[in-house]
């Protein structure tokens, strides 16, 4: 369905403040988000762009528990450190609201009467998951248990990580509090749900008829939780953190965070624009767009478009282009684990580094499938694109300016065929791009925008004006004249994705005020206009630089593990026959050496005091073979020989595991023979 619309409203997804945002928040969600939004300003549309904080929910209680602090110390510190790591990365907010905020208060408590007074609700008494111990009852992530779906032990009482599915706490297999770690029983609550399958068939038209131009992740998911069949939906909660239920009676219930947050993008609007924000929401010439990453598709395209139809009045949105996940050196991003790079520090330790992080963001972007972010891939894409391509093109254009016109825009004289074909590659690369962009393929966009650039060095390679400047200084100045427009447009291209070195190009070009429309056009700076002085838009990054930050994230990672590591739990009980078994003895290591192409493998000469064996090991990892000669060593003497990599071991060798993996030899404190028994 085509249809033509006044102005576009965008919400990104509030973000819990329960921790800084990392790089997997501002791949899925809000860079593209904010290039969206520039993207529309630039065409000189009338734009609101909303974000803001998530600050109820068990997320935020569980990190304030832990850290011996209040819910709302938690979000106060939180909600400003995002805000202003997001000001610092350029994204361009409207209104950068909070769910605590009175506005927002007053408003969802209004939106759920309107509800509640309309018999939307039903309300219904079931058996929750109550923890004694802790007095409360356990709802989402106060609970933990293992997945029915995929046996995951450690899954959410609302969702499984490791399969993606929601689920409700009472679905969990042993289910255990977060809180005090105790086995929950039933007790008898009464909430009130929102009955989902009353909108089934409203929905279905809506998403499966009227928006099959949705991508293909968003459109799949809607269709496989519509064909599922929908349930009602409990929209409150035994919990003290959130908002009041407001119905005589309540008291103790809160809305339920999925309920209260997305009229959060409603609040948030009346803040910024306390006189008009119906035309935001009500008006159907207005277009409403919600980015968001795949974990938040339910609850954009299902549950919050039927809590607008059940209260009426309010547009639904016109599209939801929810990205997959961004992975971070081949593993998953987990806040838990300490696995990510948090925003504020990345601006922090990369100063001046804000367009490379959304470029890099923007050329990954998992919008179709996962994808991976490494440290390795940064630095060539900053060295191998960036510098080379643009800030080089660029670079080129301005100091041969300077060498042969005194930093003053030279004129075009006529138009070889070399420059028809620049100018005609140009024109249909800003067709290619717009397009690209307006169908919220933001990788796709951001490769066609660099091709402008190539183009701009072929153009340079081909007409060779350092060559051409002995001969022909007219010609020489067409050349310039064109290099430095393709340079003007590049800065009108990428200003949504590089809004800082589009900056600096500007001031750079002594360009005025920028639209998209400008784009294709070879008179954005008028002949005799002074150029400033050649800044780099780009730096080298060192292998140092990228180095280091590999190794942050490794040693967070281990702090992570020590901090987390518990000693396995004891096993079964066994008689001393059966340990007796066993024939472990204490050898000395004669030679230790690599095996050949196993790069986990030792092989060791032992003397066993009978002669000698061989015995491989799994601990290449850990130790120098040389380290190793000389010591003493337990080892399983009675095991059954097997070959490993070609190599005949004859035993094992006892070592401990570590937190971190590692495995640390175990051998005897004081003198023995080789060959001793241990037991
Ligand atoms: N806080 C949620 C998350 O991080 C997103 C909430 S989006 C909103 O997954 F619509 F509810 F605001
Ligand atoms: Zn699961």
């Amino acid at each position: 369905m085509e249809k033509k619309f006044k102005r576009t409203l965008i919400t990104s997804a509030l973000p819990y403040a329960n921790g800084p945002v990392h790089i997997g928040h501002l791949a899925g969600v809000y860079v593209p988000a904010d290039i969206y939004a520039r993207f529309l300003r630039l065409k000189g549309e009338e734009v609101m762009f909303v974000g803001g904080s998530d600050e109820h929910g068990v997320p935020i209680t569980i990190r304030a528990k832990k850290e011996g602090v209040t819910p709302q110390d938690i979000v106060d510190r939180y909600h400003n450190i995002i805000k202003d790591s997001f000001e610092e990365l350029g994204i361009t907010f409207d209104v950068y609201g909070r769910t605590t905020s009175e506005t927002h208060r007053k408003n969802a408590s209004d939106f759920f009467r309107t509800l509640y007074d309309k018999g939307e609700f039903i309300e219904k008494t079931s058996e929750q998951l109550y923890d004694e111990e802790a007095g409360e009852f356990l709802a989402d992530r106060y609970v933990v248990g293992t997945c029915p779906h995929c046996g995951n032990e450690n899954a959410y009482g609302d969702q499984c990580e490791a399969c993606g599915t929601s689920l409700s706490a009472t679905d969990l297999i042993n289910p255990r509090s977060a809180l005090s770690g105790s086995t929950p029983v039933l007790r008898e609550t009464s909430h009130w749900y929102l009955p989902l399958d009353k909108w089934e068939p409203a929905l279905r038209q809506w998403i499966l008829e009227d928006h099959k131009e949705w991508r293909s992740n968003v459109y799949g998911q809607c269709k496989s939780w519509l064909d599922m069949g929908l349930q009602p939906r409990a929209v409150s909660r035994d919990l003290k953190w959130g908002i009041p239920v407001p119905v005589e009676g309540a008291e103790g219930k809160v809305l339920y965070v999925w309920f209260d947050a997305p009229i959060g993008y409603i609040s948030n609007t009346i803040d910024a624009d306390p006189e008009g924000w119906e035309k935001w929401w009500k008006d159907p010439e207005t277009r409403m767009l919600h980015f968001i990453g795949k974990d938040n598709i339910v609850f954009h395209c299902i549950v919050f478009p039927a809590m607008l139809m059940a209260h009426g009045g309010y547009n639904l949105p016109d599209n939801v282009p929810a990205n997959e996940f961004l992975n971070l050196e081949d593993k998953k991003i987990s806040t838990s684990r300490n696995w990510a790079v948090w925003l504020h520090e990345y601006l922090k330790e990369l100063p001046g580094k804000q367009d490379v992080l959304r470029y890099v963001l923007t050329a990954n972007a998992p919008e179709a499938k996962d994808n991976n972010f490494t440290w390795k891939d940064f630095q060539a894409r900053n060295n191998n694109e960036l510098v080379a391509i643009l800030g080089n093109f660029v670079n080129r254009a301005i100091v041969l300016t300077h060498k042969y016109f005194d930093g003053v825009v030279p004129p075009a004289a006529t138009l070889e065929p070399v420059d028809e074909a620049l100018i005609e590659q140009l024109r249909a690369l800003k067709t290619e791009l717009t397009e690209a962009l307006e169908t919220f393929h933001f990788r796709e966009a951001l490769r066609v925008a660099m091709d402008i650039a190539r183009a701009g060095n072929k153009y340079l390679q081909e007409t060779e004006p350092w060559k051409m400047a002995k001969t022909d200084m007219v010609r020489t100045a067409t050349i310039l004249n064109l290099a430095l427009q393709t340079c003007a447009n590049l800065a009108i291209v990428f200003e949504p994705f590089m809004p800082f070195m589009s900056a600096k190009l500007i001031g750079m070009l002594g360009m005025g005020e920028i639209s998209w429309d400008m784009i294709g056009r070879f008179d954005l700076i008028e002949p005799d206009t002074r150029v400033g002085e050649a800044q780099l838009l780009f730096e080298k990054i060192e292998d140092s630089v990228v180095e280091a930050q590999v190794a942050k994230l490794k040693e967070a990672e281990k702090q992570n593990l020590l901090e987390q590591w518990k000693p396995e739990e004891v096993k079964a009980e066994v008689d001393f026959p059966t340990f007796e078994k066993m024939d472990i003895r204490v050898g000395k290591i004669l030679e230790c050496k690599k095996v050949p192409k196993a790069d986990k493998l030792l092989q060791f000469r032992i003397d066993d005091g009978m002669g000698g064996r061989t015995i491989v090991s799994g601990i290449a990892k850990y130790y120098d073979p040389a380290d190793l000669e000389g010591k003493e060593v337990c080892f399983i003497a009675n095991f059954a020989p097997r070959k490993l990599k070609g190599v005949v071991s004859e035993g094992m060798i006892l070592s401990a595991q570590d937190a971190d993996g590692r495995l640390v030899v175990i051998g005897p404190t004081g003198e023995v023979r080789p060959g001793s028994s241990v037991g």
